[in-house]
């Protein structure tokens, strides 16, 4: 798909892989709505844009706020006309042994990586459905495919998160509508370094890594399509 004028709402946006993404579909000339809480990040996020004459949208978004989330989609419906793609990146992680592990912090975690999600994807195929097309990328995490210590209720989120999304994937393709997942291993942000501190910051995956599969998955010819990508640090272990 050409990305140029494509309407791409990021969440997360403000920093991390949410900003390297932002900033990937902007240089492919797509049209950025960066949702994020820190507005004062967005605004950098925009800035950078802005110095490659890339076009961004700034809606300050809590992805645990249902009406911050109607907003969202509903300001960016009125400013485009449309919504092409969207990025559910935004993500939080509390570290915790289960038996300690609070329910204010299970439904803080819940609230925005797996409700949010649900209601970012929800309110998308509001506008996607009667448009008959869009692209819906969600950003998991490899912790599905493994049992961390001191990780399950995040990964219990993200588990949640595959499958919201393939059951929508099946649901709305005939719509027009592709979805898919991508499942990072570690990428060098602040999550990680609270998460993992244990692994060598100079082992872990640029931030830009993940914007570039994102740009490759939109960008193959209209054939084509990929359900999910696992990336993982090449130091870690295949498969
Ligand atoms: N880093 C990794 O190794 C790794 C691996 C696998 C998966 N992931 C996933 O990748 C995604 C991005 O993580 P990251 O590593 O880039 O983390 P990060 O650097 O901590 O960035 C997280 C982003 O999510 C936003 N966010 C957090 N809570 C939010 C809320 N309530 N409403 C709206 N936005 C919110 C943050 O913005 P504000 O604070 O401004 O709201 C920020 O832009 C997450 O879903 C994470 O689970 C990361």
């Amino acid at each position: 798909m050409d990305l140029n004028h494509k309407s791409a709402i990021v969440t997360g946006a403000s920093k991390g892989i949410g900003r390297a993404i932002s900033i990937a579909l902007a240089k492919e000339g797509a049209d950025i709505i960066l949702a994020a809480r820190t507005e004062e990040k967005l605004r950098e996020v925009k800035k950078d844009i802005s110095s490659f004459g890339g076009n961004s949208l700034i809606i300050p978004t809590d992805m645990s706020n249902e009406k911050d989330i109607l907003n969202l989609f509903d300001k960016t419906k009125k400013e485009f006309g449309k919504l092409d793609i969207l990025i559910n990146n935004a993500g939080i992680f509390i570290k915790g042994n289960l038996v300690d592990f609070r329910t204010e912090d299970y439904n803080k975690i819940m609230n925005v990586n797996l409700r949010g999600v649900f209601l970012s994807c929800r309110q998308a195929l509001k506008i996607m459905i009667p448009q008959k097309s869009g692209f819906i990328i969600n950003i998991s995490s490899n912790a599905v495919f493994k049992g961390y210590p001191e990780q399950s209720v995040y990964t219990a989120s993200k588990h949640g998160i595959v499958g919201l999304t393939k059951s929508i994937a099946n649901e709305v393709q005939k719509d027009g509508i592709s979805v898919a997942l991508i499942h990072p291993g570690g990428v060098d942000t602040e999550l990680i370094n609270y998460a993992r501190p244990d692994i060598d910051k100079s082992l872990l995956i640029p931030p830009e890594d993940i914007a570039k599969t994102v740009i490759y998955m939109l960008k193959l010819s209209d054939n084509s399509w990929v359900d999910e990508i696992f990336i993982r640090r090449r130091a870690a272990k295949p498969f």
